[in-house]
């Protein structure tokens, strides 16, 4: 008789299961309806729908990809993620916990309220408030140095240098008076750290990167692997930041809607308004999906599909 305590076998992380694993979340949502595109940066809204694309990248660098893997495509808050790595690697962990904030807000990620409701921190990293006071955080002596600070690591994290999609960037800029108004309300709560206007645009931009699936699962399997680009094996963030980082991930990746991201994926994730999603599963894997229509709080809906279809196929839920 077995035991009540008894698990399910988890098939093994050979390249025959993932290949296979994402190729039928592939087929299996390919042709899945429902979200739509961002419409708030013009952008955005013109991409076209249809997009999909999945990339596996194994914490030993193997790369696994099915769809449209090569399209370059905003990288929106997926940017968060990195930029925190930047501010923590500048400032310690304490201090993000100290200074930006740790707490879910239940709430949208561009929530003014959520700032009135913590009145001691900027929020937390991954929601648009807390990822502006946490671009500001990263030290640097002027704004041309802090660019090349934030172009630099982003570069690590790929493995080759992003480009700003400049179209994307002059669309974000025209239409962010709703991001400014937050930044300027932190300051006004003496929660912001350098020159307001300057940390807003240095935002911006990080949220125009053009990546491709296959970059955003790198930069995860990064995550994945204690800091170390598991394709150039250069060492990008000192390792004991990583569970900080996926903590942040767990807390607030998909914002409003993270509790149920991890009901279903028991993983540390992170979307953004361009249509990509990342998931990382510590040690061994980053899944990154592409696919431009979004759920009402923001998120790839193909991508949550895949990746929960991967999850429950490969036993990837750490929970
Ligand atoms: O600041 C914004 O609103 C966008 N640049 C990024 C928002 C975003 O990606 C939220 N994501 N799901």
């Amino acid at each position: 008789a077995g035991s009540l305590m008894a698990q399910k076998a988890k098939p093994g992380l050979t390249e025959a299961n993932i290949r296979a694993a994402m190729n039928e979340a592939y087929d299996k949502f390919k042709n899945a309806s429902g979200g739509a595109n961002a419409n708030y940066i013009p952008y955005l809204a013109d991409v076209d729908p249809k997009l999909y694309g999945i990339v596996v990248c194994t914490a030993d660098g193997k790369v696994f990809e099915v769809g449209d893997t090569k399209y370059e495509f905003g990288i929106e808050s997926i940017s968060k993620v990195f930029v925190l790595a930047l501010a923590m690697q500048d400032n310690g962990q304490k201090a993000i916990e100290d200074s930006i904030g740790v707490n879910a807000t239940g709430m949208p990620f561009n929530s003014v309220l959520a700032v009135e409701l913590e009145p001691a921190r900027a929020v937390n990293p991954l929601v648009n408030a807390g990822a502006m006071a946490t671009n500001s955080f990263v030290k640097a002596p002027n704004k041309t140095a802090k660019w090349a600070k934030i172009d630099d690591i982003f570069a690590k994290f790929a493995g080759r240098r992003l480009p700003v999609i400049d179209k994307l960037y002059q669309s974000e800029t025209a239409t962010n008076q709703h991001n400014r108004a937050i930044a300027w309300l932190l300051y006004s709560y003496g929660r912001f750290y350098d020159d307001v206007d300057m940390s807003v645009d240095l935002y911006t931009k990080a949220c125009s990167y053009g990546t491709n699936a296959k970059d955003l699962a790198v930069m995860a399997g990064t995550l994945a692997n204690n800091g170390i680009n598991p394709v150039t094996k250069e060492k990008v963030i000192n390792p004991d930041f990583c569970p900080k980082i996926l903590a942040n991930m767990m807390t607030e990746g998909l914002y409003d809607s993270t509790g149920d991201w991890v009901y279903h994926t028991g993983l540390p994730g992170k979307s953004g308004v361009g249509g990509g999603i990342i998931a990382v599963v510590p040690g061994k894997l980053a899944i990154a999906v592409f696919a431009p229509p979004l759920d009402k709080a923001g998120n790839s809906v193909k991508g949550q599909l895949a990746v929960k279809y991967m999850v429950d196929k490969l036993g990837l839920n750490l929970l």
